[in-house]
């Protein structure tokens, strides 16, 4: 298989180093097993996340230098604002530092104690953010999108009968919203189609329950639609974008991912007095609501970045073609992973890949420190570690999916990267015994997998992961 050539040229270059596996030993263990705390120096191909990771255009670094560094009322905010409502469609824009920033505001003003939060699979940050204002989150995704194996090509969608379910256990005034999420990231990268959104649209009004969406990815999502439902063929990606906003009533947004920004995020909505509301907690928790935690030119360079992810279709299909093509050579290779292949990230199925590690010894995130040894790509574990602990029983969560995330930063790396960190884990995947299972030394209490350290579980282990 050939990977669609790029659409851009390069014209700036960044050194990567390579390293020795046995530097690489080293660094694993001094990092407690855990790649968060890897120095992005000791890694030689970065697939740790698609966020804030993207290569900026030409036009976004000429951006920079038109920042208006004015406390109040900056040029770059006003045009942010409007490309914002241009390119998703709603009518209040409330700027954020990043994604989690705009979740927390929301979650703080949509949520009472008692709450339930139903969405399509959970985000890390999100769901804290529920739980953090005394809502329960309520995963009311497709079977489908638990099944690693399942081909359903829009695996994102919400399952209608669970959200009637829910309505009917707990009624609908307790449910402030639900969070619908593009191209699902727990789940794969999986999309949403358009007719479960005007399903679920319809089931909503019928209840009074508002549908925010989760924004980040959804350029990503529109190019499956555009590729897999019918109708949508010879619709534009702008168009559709604006689609899918056009059926909910705001959104949370990280626009470190499809925004092409290295930093920022939003709340969008329709509804005034919600707006209104947002931009009072902006000025507690941010800045000014002119600003929102970016500078001017961090503005200029999203506001630009914004344009670019859909001004032209043939971005985005080199965008998700690229990790498709990651994910056929996997296939090819019989490597163990999600299918369909998703919009920012190949997902290795750890569960298949090394069956002898139980899931409490956390298989993926043994996985993902392996392959740092043995190739120097650095990956993320999506699993057990990532889903924490119940905060009722506090007892941990045992996801179905226990993965691990080979994500792709935009436009940043080649053909020859991809196919270098395929054969890397093509190599390890035939000799699954080199890995061996983790446990704690150091567990946070939330959002854990970021700085949490571990140690190989046997001294045998020691020696397989040397
Ligand atoms: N929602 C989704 C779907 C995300 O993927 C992320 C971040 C957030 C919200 C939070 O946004 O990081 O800007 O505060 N995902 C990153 C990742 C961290 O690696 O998947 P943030």
């Amino acid at each position: 298989m050939k990977q669609l050539p790029e659409p851009f040229r390069i014209k700036t270059v960044e050194p990567i180093r390579m390293t020795t596996r046995e530097y690489r030993l080293r660094k694993i263990k001094e990092a407690g097993y855990n790649t968060f705390l890897l120095r992005s120096e000791d890694v030689y191909i970065d697939l740790l996340t698609d966020s804030g990771t993207s290569a900026m255009s030409d036009a976004q670094w000429a951006a920079l230098q038109m920042g208006d560094e004015a406390y109040a009322g900056s040029r770059n905010f006003y045009d942010l604002e409007a490309t914002v409502q241009n390119v998703y469609g709603y009518r209040y824009f409330v700027p954020t530092h990043q994604g989690r920033a705009a979740e927390h505001i929301m979650s703080k003003l949509l949520i009472k104690p008692g709450d339930y939060v139903p969405g399509n699979m959970y985000f890390t940050t999100t769901r804290l953010h529920q739980e953090l204002a005394g809502g329960t989150f309520v995963d009311v995704i497709i079977d489908e999108a638990h099944d690693p194996t399942s081909t359903h090509p829009f695996k994102g969608n919400v399952d209608i009968a669970k959200m009637q379910k829910l309505v009917d256990q707990v009624g609908a005034e307790k449910i402030p919203y639900i969070s619908y999420e593009t191209c699902v990231n727990m789940a794969g990268g999986q999309p949403i189609s358009i007719a479960n959104l005007k399903e679920l649209r319809a089931f909503c009004d019928r209840y009074g329950i508002k549908i925010m969406l989760d924004n980040t990815r959804t350029v990503e999502n529109a190019y499956f639609i555009q590729q897999r439902e019918p109708g949508y063929a010879h619709k534009s990606i702008k168009e559709i974008v604006k689609e899918i906003c056009s059926y909910t009533d705001g959104c949370t947004c990280s626009a470190k991912k499809d925004g092409l920004g290295n930093i920022g995020g939003f709340l969008a909505m329709n509804d005034e007095d919600f707006y209104i509301a947002a931009q009072a907690e902006v000025v507690v928790y941010e800045g000014l609501h002119t600003y929102g935690g970016m500078s001017g030119r961090d503005m200029a360079a999203l506001a630009q970045g914004i344009r670019e992810s859909v001004e032209t279709d043939d971005y985005i299909r080199y965008r998700v073609e690229q990790v498709n093509y990651l994910g056929t050579l996997l296939s090819e290779a019989g490597v163990p992973h999600v299918v369909p292949h998703g919009g920012h990230a190949i997902f290795l199925d750890a569960r298949r890949i090394v069956p002898h590690i139980e899931q409490d010894e956390f298989p993926a995130q043994a996985l993902a420190a392996a392959i740092y040894v043995e190739t120097g790509v650095r990956t993320m574990e999506r699993g057990i570690v990532s889903s924490g602990r119940d905060p009722k029983t506090g007892q941990n969560r045992h996801p179905k999916l226990e993965l691990v995330r080979m994500t792709i930063p935009r436009r940043v790396y080649t053909e020859s990267h991809l196919r270098f960190a395929a054969e890397g884990v093509i190599e390890l995947f035939q000799q699954p015994q080199r890995v061996a299972g983790l446990k704690f030394v150091y567990e946070p209490k939330q959002l854990r997998f970021f700085q949490a350290r571990f140690e190989p579980v046997t001294a045998v282990a020691e020696t397989v992961l040397k």
